[in-house]
């Protein structure tokens, strides 16, 4: 494995995004092979684990952090997970997927960072995001809270989810950004305006779903059906029958660099973003361990501009 900094966080070059193994992907996954893939992650060098506190169910809302509070207990020193704060699912929405409830008042946050530090089972928080912006709280007042929770020993360094130039720069005034976590794949590019503004103020940027929920891996077809209620492609444009057609292009594309790279379609995928810039970290999600093997292995492939 290679390791990279996210501003001063030192991390593997390719995470873990650990959302659904609880959420948003169909079924709750089995907890004993949830933590035997955790485990083999850390095996293999992956020391970068993405969870939020609404990563959950409507009976256990924060069943992603309890289960890598008790999964990754034993490696504590070894690894730095990232957590998420500011919002709330709706879960009495019969609507996939479910509405979200945005709260970043300083108080709902203290509560918050309690929570998951307890859920966790750490002592402090190495990454905290606020997972959607507030339009009611300025960014300057949930920024001087992370300064705060700094000061308490609480969390080691805070960043943005889903955050604009703007944001960011006001923000990063009141208390120094580490990562900014926002959707970025082949397919959706459009956060690459922020890569000067991110070189300049030294911010690392951590791609969520880098493989387009999947898709980009090459594993599904038009044939692919997914549970309408529980998992979130049901809905999604890019797994409709006429997107397969109108990506046959950019998937071809990726195929013939797979080939040419002895490697596969969703390590590509990755290796294209980890390539681009050195602070850039993906945190590709999966339930399964060869796919784990797979897409860890993305951080040796070299491709040239
Ligand atoms: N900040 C935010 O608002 C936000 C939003 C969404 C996600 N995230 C974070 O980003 C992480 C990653 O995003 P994501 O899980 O939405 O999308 P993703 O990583 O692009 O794709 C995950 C999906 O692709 C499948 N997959 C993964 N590797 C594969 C491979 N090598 N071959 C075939 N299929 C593969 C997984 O299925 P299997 O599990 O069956 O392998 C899963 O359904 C999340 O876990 C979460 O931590 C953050």
């Amino acid at each position: 494995m290679k390791y990279r900094n996210l501003g001063e966080l030192k991390v593997s070059a390719v995470g873990l995004g650990c959302m659904g193994m609880s959420h948003a992907y169909g079924e709750v996954s089995d907890k004993k092979e949830m933590k035997e893939l955790l485990a083999k992650a850390v095996d293999l060098g992956c020391t970068f684990f993405d969870t939020a506190e609404i990563y959950g169910t409507a009976t256990e809302p924060h069943h992603n952090e309890l289960l890598l509070g008790e999964s990754l207990k034993p490696y504590k020193d070894k690894i730095a997970i990232a957590t998420k704060f500011g919002i709330q699912f709706d879960y009495s929405s019969p609507t996939v997927p479910l509405p979200l409830i945005t709260d970043s008042r300083p108080e709902t946050i203290k509560k918050s960072v309690d929570g998951s530090l307890k859920r966790l089972q750490r002592d402090y928080i190495d990454l905290y995001y606020q997972h959607r912006l507030d339009k009611n709280i300025p960014i300057e007042e949930v920024a001087g809270c992370m300064k705060e929770l700094i000061e308490e020993g609480k969390i080691r360094a805070w960043g943005l989810s889903e955050a604009n130039e703007e944001t960011i720069r006001k923000a990063d005034k009141v208390c120094k950004l580490t990562a900014i976590q926002n959707r970025y794949h082949m397919m959706y590019r459009n956060y690459e305006t922020l890569f000067p503004t991110l070189e300049e103020l030294n911010i690392g940027f951590v791609p969520f779903s880098p493989l387009a929920n999947g898709f980009l891996s090459d594993r599904y077809n038009k044939t692919s059906t997914f549970n309408d209620e529980k998992d979130y492609r049901s809905k999604m444009p890019q797994f409709k029958p006429e997107a397969y057609d109108k990506n046959e292009a950019l998937l071809n594309l990726i195929r013939k660099l797979a080939y040419e790279k002895s490697s596969t379609p969703a390590q590509i995928s990755l290796a294209w973003m980890i390539c681009k810039k050195p602070y850039i970290v993906p945190i590709p999600g999966t339930r399964r361990v060869e796919r784990l093997e797979e897409n860890l292995g993305a951080a040796d492939i070299e491709l040239t501009t």
